[in-house]
């Protein structure tokens, strides 16, 4: 590899990785070139879709704006791990209703945004719901549809506790 390399070690989808690239090489090519995480998509470049979000120390950024010299030590989470790993069954089951997206481009950047919002918040409004998506453009126009979806799981959710709360 010609040039100045670096040495990286970051956490993965909860597993540890190494690996050696240039120093500027943002985090959205690591992500789809070095890893195969095709799940991370490109659409502006420029921090201003959402497409490429992943959350970065539990926070959700714009992979295609980090650059590799900014992930040492750093715990990276991707669509991919949110969609697999147990830790996010729960908060899973959240997307289970949302059937809106309708060409799904931006839908890992969705829900990847979602999962932020549900990590610290299980049962948001809508004011909440909007103001996560809101650095996500969906040219579909699939808003409206994926905050009814994840209200509706939150209000499940609320009246499964209250019944079980009755049980015992
Ligand atoms: S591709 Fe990164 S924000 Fe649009
Ligand atoms: S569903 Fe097409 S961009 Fe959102």
């Amino acid at each position: 590899m010609p040039g100045n390399v670096i040495k990286l070690r970051f956490t993965l989808n909860e597993k540890q990785v190494l690996l050696q690239c240039h120093p500027g090489t943002r985090l959205l090519d690591i992500l789809r070139h070095d890893f195969g995480l095709k799940g991370t998509r490109e659409g502006c470049s420029q921090g201003e879709c959402g497409a490429c979000l992943v959350l970065m120390n539990g926070l959700s950024v714009n992979s295609c704006l980090i650059p590799a010299f900014a992930l040492t030590d750093s715990e990276i989470l991707t669509i991919e791990g949110i969609l697999s790993l147990k830790s996010f069954t729960d908060i899973r089951k959240s997307f289970a209703d949302i059937q809106t997206y309708r060409c799904g481009f931006c839908s890992s950047g969705m829900q990847v945004a979602l999962a932020e919002l549900l990590l610290t918040n299980r049962e948001p409004n809508a004011e909440e719901i909007r103001r996560a998506l809101s650095g996500n453009l969906c040219a579909c126009g699939s808003y409206n549809g994926v905050v009814e979806a994840v209200l509706q799981s939150s209000s499940r959710k609320r009246r499964y506790g209250r019944r079980r709360s009755e049980r015992s």
